[in-house]
């Protein structure tokens, strides 16, 4: 129908004379028909909706209005018909109009959840005990035949880990069935959509198209509202929990209803992708509203506790949630070791049970997702694909020791070769950065004939005995046994704490200090100093301290466990920000993505003064698996450019971090560089006092708000900033505001 049609219906059959403007719709034709400051909406509906049918829609919808102002009113002129057969086919009817805009276009504001759930309830208190056999109509959208349809639409789709989705759906709605049967029965609207809730103001202003009406389960209507209402939610089962609680505010909600929520809601997203799926290519915008988010949801459900989903809802509608014996951290507590910690403890906000990682982001066993700012091990993105294929491939091939002739193995340690400067030949390849930090220790000595090492304040190189004797992080913290007689621990200049840490000063502090001793084989030392709180030494002292070494003939050793990869942006490896030529350097954490890998690389001097005879066996060091994620890893950071990545978005981070400094005062100082910063909390910016208990308390708090940070430094007032390279400005911005806000009330 044409919009000059329109105006025309509803000036002769309405009395309303105005403009027409054509709005989307599935089955009807609708159109706003705008007469002064008034507007109306105009339907026309296709002859297979009979009179009876709109009879009753009409009938439902008066009653509603009466009811609630949410509702739209059928207009009719006094005296006229309020549904009218159109000669060219068809029937008009005529409803007033709501101002507002779809819950979908208003950016899903989370507070309106509740406010959902009570429209909803609202919908099935007021028709409650309406009938109308025209209702009683065969639909897709009746979630009452969501089996059938399931069934006979699953096959529509292609992709076959979708499908399989699908049909994990259609399987526990088949094994609910005694308890569906049990479901009351109702007329419902069928279709609480985010399109067809309309939000102004911010608040929920009105529910409209009453086209999906049925007779189905009365609780479809929450299902159906709660499965729209948390597409594209950070905590989707945390806000389908506050629309069912909305809703039982006004509606009652049984036993058998409330254990079934969870279930109708997968099953509502599942018919609603199926149904696109059915009609892909048609061309119908309206028939694959919201796809990408309902697919997209149905995944993360698919990873979520779906007893305790179902309990959390169920505890929502005020039912009691289903037994568990045995929680999950009682089994670990059981069977794993005491001196393994958790992030977030039971005493904070409790930890975290993480079930699936991608990019960015990782997601927990009730499909809350959340910004992982943490992790600098999922160095190139959460569950990379190409690193997964390699891994996958080779491992499907082969997977052996070193012992034998293999190109991928070779043609690693020649790319990561290729990566460093000129000078480092010679590549070995373990599977951890303690491991890599111990070889290096071996080639110290080797190189040396000595024993004594020396390393930085606050560092930390690895979990075997030997690293902790060289980790005063450890070694001076919690359980540990103080610094060992052939370690020396070099002051670090830090340029925030330290105050002259370029100067003379310093200098003559690290040349007694290693000239106390037994001479040193060499130094193990970070060139930015994470354990330490993200601490960038001053470059002088830093270059100042390895001329001293070397000139007692020792060898320097650059950690780039934490910092390597392309982290820092501005350089591939951080002990290049100062100017540094170390002898050796370990790298582990990114170099794998996640895959168990690390690697020493060092001179020809060195790697020959280590080969003294005895052989050096590692049964997986450099097996072809890892050399093979290795390099997926190095093809992906130069493919990706995510070094210059994370060059531009950490500047970005840093200028918004130092920004925020202006609106809190506890931010005593924001440091580091490219996508390894930190942020330190203090009392007061005088006395540079730390404050602990205000950084555990914003950690906490982001945690609450999706965002995961970690805490470092001598006084556990760091807030350490080490996301995948793969971070966005977008993904900045959240972080920034989290931080923000967490500083503001905290
Ligand atoms: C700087 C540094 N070196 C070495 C290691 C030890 O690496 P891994 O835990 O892989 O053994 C770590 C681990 O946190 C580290 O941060």
């Amino acid at each position: 129908m044409t919009t000059a049609r329109a105006a025309a219906v509803a000036a002769t059959h309405f009395g309303i004379s105005g403009v027409a403007f054509e709005l989307p719709g599935e089955v009807d034709t609708n159109f706003r028909i705008r007469s002064g400051d008034d507007s109306y909406v105009l339907r026309i509906s296709p002859e297979s909706t009979t009179a009876s049918l709109l009879a009753a829609r009409q009938f439902a919808m008066t009653r509603l209005a009466a009811a609630s102002v949410r509702f739209q009113f059928p207009h009719s002129p006094p005296g006229g018909e309020a549904i009218v057969a159109l000669p060219e086919g068809g029937s008009a009817t005529m409803v007033t109009w709501i101002d507002g805009a779809p819950y979908a276009d208003a950016r899903r504001p989370v507070e309106l959840a509740a406010d959902i759930g009570l429209l909803a309830g609202t919908v099935v208190r007021v028709l409650e005990g309406f009938h109308h056999p025209a209702l009683d109509r065969e639909s897709h959208w009746n979630l009452a035949a969501a089996p059938t349809v399931l069934r006979e639409l699953g096959p529509h789709v292609s992709n076959p880990a979708d499908r399989a989705l699908i049909d994990d759906i259609l399987d526990r709605l088949i094994v609910q069935v005694p308890k569906l049967q049990q479901l009351p029965k109702q007329v419902i609207h069928g279709d609480i959509n985010d399109l067809n809730v309309l939000v102004a103001d911010g608040e929920v202003v009105g529910l409209i198209d009453f086209g999906d009406m049925n007779h189905s389960w009365r609780i479809a209507e929450l299902a159906i509202a709660a499965a729209y209402t948390i597409l594209d939610q950070d905590d989707p089962i945390g806000v389908a929990a506050d629309v069912v609680a909305g809703y039982a505010q006004i509606a009652a909600v049984s036993a058998v209803e409330a254990e079934l929520i969870y279930d109708l809601i997968r099953a509502r997203l599942a018919v609603s992708a199926c149904v696109s799926a059915s009609r892909a290519g048609q061309g119908n915008p309206h028939h694959m509203v919201s796809e990408t988010e309902v697919w997209e949801l149905l995944e993360r459900l698919d990873y979520v506790d779906s007893i305790a989903a179902a309990g959390e809802l169920a505890a929502a509608a005020g039912k009691p949630r289903p037994d568990r014996t045995h929680s999950i951290g009682e089994r670990r507590d059981t069977v794993l070791g005491g001196a393994l910690s958790l992030t977030y403890r039971a005493s904070d906000s409790g930890p975290l049970h993480i079930v699936r990682g991608e990019g960015v982001y990782l997601y927990d066993d009730m499909g809350r997702r959340y910004l992982d700012c943490v992790n600098n091990v999922a160095h190139i993105g959460h569950g990379h694909l190409d690193v997964v294929e390699a891994a996958t491939e080779q491992m499907v091939l082969l997977n052996t020791n070193t012992r034998y002739l293999h190109d991928t193995v070779i043609s690693y340690a020649e790319r990561l070769l290729a990566k460093l400067p000129d000078g480092f030949e010679v590549v070995y390849l373990v599977n951890s950065g303690s491991e890599a930090n111990e070889l290096a220790l071996r080639m110290a000595r080797a190189a040396t004939g000595r024993r004594a090492m020396a390393v930085l304040d606050h560092g930390y190189h690895g979990n075997t005995s030997a690293m902790i004797d060289l980790s005063p992080y450890k070694f001076n913290g919690p359980g540990g046994g103080g610094q060992p007689d052939w370690v020396t621990v070099l002051p670090l200049s830090d340029p925030y704490r330290a105050g002259d840490v370029g100067g003379d000063g310093y200098r003559e502090t690290v040349s007694q200090l290693l000239g106390e001793g037994e001479p040193v084989a060499g130094l193990l030392a970070e060139s930015i100093v994470g354990c330490g709180g993200q601490v960038i030494p001053d470059s002088a002292g830093m270059r100042m301290i390895y001329g001293e070494v070397r000139e007692r003939g020792g060898v320097c050793i650059a950690d780039e466990v934490q910092t390597g990869f392309g982290r820092i942006g501005s350089h591939f490896w951080s002990f290049q920000l100062h100017g540094l030529e170390p002898d050796i350097v370990t790298m582990g954490k990114p170099i794998g993505n996640g895959h168990p890998l690390g690697a020493v690389a060092t001179t020809r001097a060195v790697a020959e003064a280590f080969a003294n005879g005895m052989e050096y066996f590692n049964t997986f060091g450099g097996n072809p698996v890892s050399a093979a994620v290795g390099l997926a890893v190095l093809d992906a950071i130069e493919e990706e450019e995510l070094q210059e990545n994370a060059g531009k978005v950490g500047d970005y981070l840093l200028s918004e971090l130092r920004a925020s400094m202006m609106r809190h005062q506890a931010i005593g100082d924001v440091r580091g560089s490219g996508l390894f910063l930190g942020i330190e909390l203090v009392e007061d910016r005088a006395t540079k006092a730390p404050n602990a208990e205000l950084t555990a308390a914003v950690v906490n708090h982001a945690k609450e708000h999706g965002v995961l940070l970690s805490i470092d430094g001598p006084h556990h007032n760091v807030i350490k900033i080490k996301p995948p390279i793969t971070f966005s400005m977008e993904n900045a911005d959240k972080l920034v505001a989290a931080v923000d806000a967490a500083l503001a009330v905290s």
